[in-house]
């Protein structure tokens, strides 16, 4: 079947995806500088599938390395890029670590993608480039907004790098998969999200709470024009999305796809509000969760959630798992990790 590269494989949907690569049959490299992941995940990984992935530990941005890697793995047919820094508020802070870390390593591979015969590149995009759409649900044809933040910036200007190059490189196929909300867990609770410090992210900041490592979990708003007054999003399985890479992979290598650059919005289609994740966290665990009502996170929009059609229809690809199986596989892997 050929090889197939992750970079960041040892992150959080990164490691699902090599899990749901691996299951599927094919043979896996990761590719991770270990900044922000554990090499503990590899275990956590081969223990589910009983396979050992190879690794290698590789910064990126070093182009030289980056070259020799493929020079000595020739046969790799695909590759799924995770690897990129994710925090919003760093990156307002650190933009230029945001512009190198995520756009440098892009070009890199992209470069040496354009020197094989064939292949296949998925990346790892986001719902964060339409903002706060003007429609909802939210269709891959709804504009892309001014990012608001520098990292919002790198996945836009990451996909049009992706399109532009795949307008000349024809040797080339990629999808941008536009993720909503990645939460919860592998079911074996051997895997999951592992935050550094204190989670800016929702459900690992409920998980937290409910554990005793975090007091309270502050609401950030219960003003906003929706039913409840607070937030609403789109929160998707780390599973279901992981399916979702293999999917789009097998539809580049199989030559499915309709144009050699394509977008997919990966989500559930149902949008869900702060207040009604708490209560599904509530019910899953059994546990009251201390939280309180603070004012608004700058930044925030009201409400995101996705346009299923074209993933559903084109890709045949459908999420198969709920919000409060998300948050039960969480809070069995919250639990795991501090025993
Ligand atoms: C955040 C990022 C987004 C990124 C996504 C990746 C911001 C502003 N946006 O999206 O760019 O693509 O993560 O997963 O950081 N909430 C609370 N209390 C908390 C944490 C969150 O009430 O302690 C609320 C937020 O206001 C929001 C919802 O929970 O309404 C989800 O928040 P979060 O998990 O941070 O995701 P996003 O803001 O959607």
């Amino acid at each position: 079947m050929g090889k197939i590269l992750v970079t960041g494989g040892l992150g959080f949907i990164g490691s699902h995806t090599v899990v749901e690569l691996q299951s599927s049959g094919y043979d896996v490299v990761i590719i991770d500088d270990l900044s922000n992941s554990s090499i503990d995940v590899l275990d956590g990984i081969s223990s589910i599938t009983g396979k050992k992935p190879e690794f290698v530990k590789l910064d990126l941005k070093d182009k030289p390395k980056v070259e020799d890697f493929f020079k000595t793995h020739s046969a790799i047919k695909g590759v799924i890029h995770f690897a990129a820094s994710k925090a919003v508020g760093e990156s307002v802070q650190e933009p230029l670590k945001y512009y190198e870390n995520n756009i440098s390593t892009l070009v890199y591979i992209l470069k040496e993608l354009q020197k094989l015969p064939s292949a296949s590149f998925i990346f790892s995009s986001s719902c964060t480039v339409y903002g706060q759409a003007d429609t909802l649900p939210i269709t891959e044809n709804a504009p892309v907004k001014k990012a608001e933040s520098p990292y919002g910036n790198t996945k836009q200007i990451g996909e049009e790098i992706i399109s532009d190059t795949c307008n000349v490189s024809k040797n080339l196929k990629a999808i941008s998969l536009r993720y909503f909300n990645p939460i919860g867990a592998h079911e074996s609770a051997k895997i999951g999200e592992l935050p550094i410090g204190v989670p800016q992210n929702l459900v690992p900041f409920i998980t937290q709470t409910a554990i005793g490592i975090r007091e309270q979990l502050s609401v950030f708003g219960n003003d906003y024009p929706t039913p409840d007054g607070t937030c609403i999003r789109d929160y998707i399985h780390v599973v279901d999305l992981a399916k979702a890479h293999v999917i789009a992979l097998e539809r580049l290598l199989k030559n499915d796809n309709k144009s050699n650059y394509e977008t997919f919005n990966l989500g559930t289609g149902k949008g869900s509000s702060v207040l009604e994740v708490i209560e599904s966290f509530e019910r899953v665990s059994e546990k009251k969760l201390n939280y309180k009502i603070v004012g608004r996170r700058e930044g925030d929009i009201i409400s995101a959630y996705a346009d299923t059609k074209k993933a559903n229809e084109e890709l045949g690809w459908k999420a198969q798992l709920n919000l409060d199986d998300a948050l039960r596989s969480a809070w069995k892997w919250e639990q795991t990790i501090r025993e």
